[in-house]
């Protein structure tokens, strides 16, 4: 057996070893509320609760979709709706008069919710049921009709914030890594598993963090910053797990290598 590093953990007094495993306790707990801090702070980046993949294409490249509504209308349905409904539905669409003009009472007949009501509403109702209904999609009430009228237009965050936000993680994160992965060497477990994990783990987060920037140009690769963080995360997690095990177990005999 080649011999090891005569810094074995479990060589040195307990006090200290119980000192280290509360710490790396306290660090992954740490972990733990930072998870949750992510989830909260990009929830809602689409309007749209719920952490999703949009979310995090958001708030690192921006997402623009357009409104549902509008594309139904431009790409001709309902098929039997005249023209002139069609277009002052358009019209309305496109301007900034929504939420005012949905039943502005002025418009009488030609009122949103009054072409809605006589062209729609036979199979866009909750109710609604038949071989051509769409329940799923109510245009019942101006609340519906608001969460399909809008072009969604997320920008992501000022070059100048994710600077200032990479300018305290990046180095926190790395240096967390290295201190984790240099204890975790020094336990009794594989050093090629210890190794391993460190690679891969550094990789991530390298992957993760160039991301942010990348991302703004290539939407996919937002993936790649969420699979990166996941990676780094679950890395550290595990060599920090081998870490208090190590110093919890008592120290044992020691072999005459060590
Ligand atoms: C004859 C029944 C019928 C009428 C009338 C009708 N729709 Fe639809 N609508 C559907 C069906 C079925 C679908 C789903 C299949 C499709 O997209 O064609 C749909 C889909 C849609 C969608 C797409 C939803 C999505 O998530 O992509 C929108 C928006 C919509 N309708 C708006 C309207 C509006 C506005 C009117 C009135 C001007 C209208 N519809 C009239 C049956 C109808």
């Amino acid at each position: 057996m080649k011999p090891r590093h005569p810094f074995m953990l479990r060589s040195l007094p307990y006090s200290f070893r119980l000192g280290i495993a509360l710490l790396v306790i306290t660090l992954l707990g740490g972990y733990i509320v930072s998870g949750l801090h992510l989830k909260w702070h990009y929830d809602n980046r689409d309007e749209e609760p719920g952490l999703s993949m949009n979310d995090i294409i958001g708030a690192y490249h921006g997402v623009q979709s357009p409104s549902p509504l509008i594309q139904a209308l431009e790409t001709g349905h309902p098929e039997d709706l005249p023209e002139p409904e069609r277009n002052a539905l358009l019209d309305w669409l496109r301007s900034d008069r929504l939420s005012q003009d949905y039943d502005n009472l002025d418009l009488g007949e030609n009122a949103p919710s009054e072409i809605i009501a006589f062209n729609c509403l036979d199979c866009h109702t909750r109710s609604a049921s038949g071989a051509d209904a769409m329940p799923s999609v109510p245009l019942e009430y101006w609340d519906d009709i608001q969460s399909i009228a809008y072009s969604k237009d997320i920008q992501p965050a000022g070059t100048n914030i994710v600077a200032m936000s990479q300018h305290a993680h990046a180095p926190s994160m790395a240096i967390i890594l290295i201190v984790i992965a240099w204890l975790a060497i020094c336990t009794r477990f594989w050093m090629g598993l210890t190794g391993l994990i460190t690679f891969v783990s550094g990789l991530g987060l390298l992957v993760d963090m160039a991301g942010w920037w990348i991302t703004r140009d290539i939407a996919a690769f937002a993936y790649a910053v969420v699979i990166g963080g996941g990676i780094y995360s679950a890395g550290t997690s595990l060599l920090g797990l081998m870490v208090i095990v190590d110093c919890i177990l008592p120290g044992g005999k020691r072999t005459k290598s060590e």
